[in-house]
């Protein structure tokens, strides 16, 4: 209580939330999943409606995000708490920050042991074991990777304990800090395989391939993967850019600072796609191949190519750093939680967190190997928490939080808070509090998986959904054009 009152930490440079969010954006998400899942749902087409899922419901619940963290100065659960209350409204919203926080924390549950996965390719690089001439051979080696759980346990313990060393030491002296030499790193990399990549002679395929638009390849799954990706990729819905948020400065820009962070996103996605694909043309291998891209056909591809295992060490450092710059996030609002409201050091909160973590990181990791019968409805431990948090966490934590924004809290305050000139805050506000909205149900339902509609040919109704809330919303809440300012 009394430790709220302080004035609360701020990041220390100019740059420093924008470093940090994107750092938390830019992850496995991007190097990993998008071009797999480009692959796998036809390339451009897929990355045409994944840019418009960014700029309709990203940017928006992002703006969000950072508006209740910073004003309501404290992690999520505190903040939103705060938020209702400024507007006279029920303090129970906070469960939406409840919902965050353990969202996060189930995410690095099984984000360490992805992550894992980097950090033991990197070593097998270094140390020469990923020789193998087929695609077999390295489903093999991926395989193996998996079976042992203690290796596979001191992988993701490792990539565990390296996150709560940096998140322990602080927000400036921890996060801020190794943000601000990861993430250019990570970026000069990138530059270099692109370099690659270009003299590789599958430069021009990989170009057709992720920026061709094929209507045809469009198949409603694959925008619904896509709206889903946009905010996992952004690391919404979660707690991490709402606590990133809450150090933020009251001068900087709210709407300025996401669009830096979603287009920096979204550069590198598309950066990693072009590092990845014109070697997975350039050796003749199938773009469509699914989370194992980077894992099997990736390191197959290196071994054919001159400086090939070079590369490949500056690939897997590269994307062990990106997943580092996340996981850190990931913890922050829980940590932040504890020591506003539990008197805990960041320290003794870093490492308390980190002790759960590793017991139910380490139950998803034997998913892979001694867990593998271990099934509740099809499902292993590991599956379920990427089903419970990508498909279900993080849409409903974004429709409340748009929600909120966009019909309960206090309009003079968010005005306030935002600054925006008189059409960009009617903008937002129109993008939380009907296009966001509708957007994430479309995922829900298809989440849910009781109905079966193809959304890709029914878009047109979607439009005139659209259209019907908005009249209705905006005919029958007269009252919310001026709420009362106290
Ligand atoms: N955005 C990260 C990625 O693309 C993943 C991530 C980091 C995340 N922090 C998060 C996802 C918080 C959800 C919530 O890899």
């Amino acid at each position: 209580m009394t430790k709220t009152e302080q004035p609360r930490t701020q990041w220390l440079g100019r740059w420093g939330f924008v470093l940090a969010a994107t750092g938390s954006a830019v992850g496995l998400g991007n190097v990993w999943k998008f071009p797999y899942m480009t692959g796998e749902y036809g390339g451009g087409a897929f990355v045409l409606v994944y840019l418009v899922c960014i700029l309709a419901v990203g940017v928006p619940v992002m703006m969000t995000e950072i508006l209740l963290g910073r004003r309501g100065r404290g992690s999520p659960i505190d903040a939103i708490g705060r938020m209702a209350s400024e507007s006279g409204r029920s303090p129970a919203w906070s469960v939406l920050g409840w919902m965050a926080m353990l969202c996060g924390f189930l995410i690095l549950s099984f984000y360490v042991v992805v992550a894992g996965w980097s950090f033991a390719y990197l070593w097998k690089m270094l140390s020469g074991g990923l020789a193998g001439s087929s695609v077999d051979d390295m489903a093999s080696i991926f395989a193996a990777n998996n079976a042992n759980p203690w290796s596979l346990g001191a992988w993701s313990s490792l990539v565990a304990v390296a996150t709560m060393l940096i998140v322990g030491k602080g927000v400036q002296s921890g996060i801020e800090k190794s943000v601000s030499w990861m993430m250019p790193g990570m970026v000069i990399m990138l530059v270099i395989m692109i370099g690659y990549g270009a003299f590789s002679g599958g430069f021009g395929e990989a170009l057709t391939f992720l920026f061709a638009f094929n209507a045809n390849s469009l198949s409603s799954e694959g925008m619904l993967a896509a709206m889903g990706h946009a905010f996992f990729t952004l690391s919404l819905a979660s707690g991490a850019i709402l606590t990133y948020g809450s150090y933020l400065p009251r001068q900087a820009s709210i709407a300025r600072t996401t669009l830096t962070v979603a287009l920096a996103d979204t550069l590198v996605a598309l950066m990693a796609g072009l590092a990845i694909f014109p070697v997975i043309f350039a050796n003749g291998l199938e773009p469509g191949s699914g989370p194992g891209l980077i894992f099997m056909s990736l390191p197959l591809a290196f071994q054919a190519m001159p400086l090939g295992t070079l590369f490949g060490i500056l690939f897997f450092v590269m994307l062990s750093m990106a997943a580092l710059t996340s996981s850190i996030s990931m913890v922050e609002a829980t940590v932040s939680w504890l020591t506003d409201n539990k008197g805990l050091s960041r320290r003794s909160a870093a490492w308390g967190t980190g002790i759960v973590l590793w017991l139910i990181s380490t139950m998803a990791m034997l998913s892979f190997n001694v867990g593998a019968e271990w099934t509740l409805l099809g499902k292993h431990f590991f599956d379920w928490l990427d089903f419970l948090t990508s498909r279900l966490m993080m849409p409903l934590g974004g429709l409340g939080m748009a929600l909120m924004a966009g019909f309960v809290l206090n309009r003079a305050s968010l005005r306030e808070e935002l600054g925006l000139s008189p059409t960009a805050h009617g903008l937002w506000l129109f993008m939380v509090r009907y296009v966001s909205p509708l957007g994430i149900v479309v995922i829900f339902v298809d989440a849910l998986g009781w109905f079966d509609i193809d959304f890709a040919d029914h878009w047109p109704w979607l439009v005139l959904l659209l259209a019907a809330m908005t009249l209705l919303g905006e005919l029958l809440r007269p009252g919310m054009k001026e709420a009362p300012s106290d």
